[in-house]
């Protein structure tokens, strides 16, 4: 994208953002509360149009496309799944994006029950989507961005109150996908997740992009994560605190640690 600016009423939130996405690749995007994360997701997938610039997908200009061309080409999965079901069963909301696309009723069936199956929704097919569990809620919200075959998907904050163990379901859903060549884009305050899965990371903040890399090269910058008002990841914490606890302070070498280690370093 270029050059783009969105204005949410007077103010703007982005400011002249360029970036570019490399087909293939697993991008985290990171910030504080307010940085204008879910402003630029938003603006990617063309859920938001841009006063300003151009976002192009897959070569597509997003502001000049409609939403099912868009919806063909970029998954959108809403912090909250709830805001996007509109059918009253995980079948029904599957079918829903095959069935505006006018796809024979047999080949929706098909297509649907093969998506239930892979996302462990198979025994829910006829349960209401609001009476899932946040995890299968979750599921079932990244099946329907997907089901139409867009090669993109923006997630924001896909984690959020989850426990770790459904947490490390759904990364392991998306994982997967990108294997297979999905394109991920994901806002999240879970740097767990950036360190662990994300190929490339981009640092906003006050609707600037501060920095954009490699997630290693990002991360290993300390101080560029302070500015930004981010938590290190948890491993890169404890390293932090391991390497500047007095007892370690001069230690260089395998010989020179204390006896004990564990005893001589609480943590
Ligand atoms: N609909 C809106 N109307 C006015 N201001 C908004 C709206 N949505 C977001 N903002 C403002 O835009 C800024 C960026 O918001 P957002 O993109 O939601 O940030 P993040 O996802 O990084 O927390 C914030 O200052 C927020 O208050
Ligand atoms: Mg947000």
């Amino acid at each position: 994208m270029n050059g783009l600016t969105v204005r949410r009423g007077r103010t703007a939130v982005l400011h002249d953002v360029d970036l570019e996405v490399r087909a293939g690749e697993f991008t985290a995007i990171v910030g504080a509360n307010g940085a204008g994360k879910t402003t630029l997701l938003q603006a990617i997938a063309g859920v938001i149009r841009p006063p300003r610039g151009t976002v192009r997908v897959a070569g597509r200009d997003v502001a000049r496309t409609d939403a099912r061309r868009l919806s063909d080409r970029i998954g959108f999965v809403f912090q909250n799944p709830e805001h996007q079901f509109i059918a009253h069963t995980a079948f029904d909301e599957l079918a829903h994006g095959l069935r505006v696309r006018r796809m024979p009723e047999h080949d929706v069936r098909a297509r649907t029950l093969a998506m239930l199956d892979r996302f462990g929704l198979a025994d829910h097919r006829d349960v209401h989507p609001f009476q899932l569990s946040g995890g299968q809620k979750r599921r079932l919200s990244v099946g329907t961005a997907l089901i139409t075959g867009a090669p993109v998907l923006a997630l924001d904050e896909p984690t959020f109150g989850q426990d770790r163990s459904r947490a490390d379901e759904l990364l392991a859903l998306l994982r997967e996908l990108h294997d297979e060549g999905t394109t991920v884009l994901v806002v999240t305050h879970d740097m767990q997740l950036v360190t662990d899965h994300a190929d490339r990371t981009v640092v906003l903040a006050g609707g600037r992009i501060l920095r954009v890399g490699d997630t290693d090269a990002v991360f290993a910058d300390d101080d560029l994560i302070e500015r930004s008002g981010l938590l290190p990841p948890p491993l890169r914490r404890a390293l932090r605190d391991l390497s500047s606890h007095p007892a370690l302070a001069e230690v260089t070498r395998i010989a020179d640690l204390p006896d004990e280690p564990t005893a001589a370093v609480p943590l």
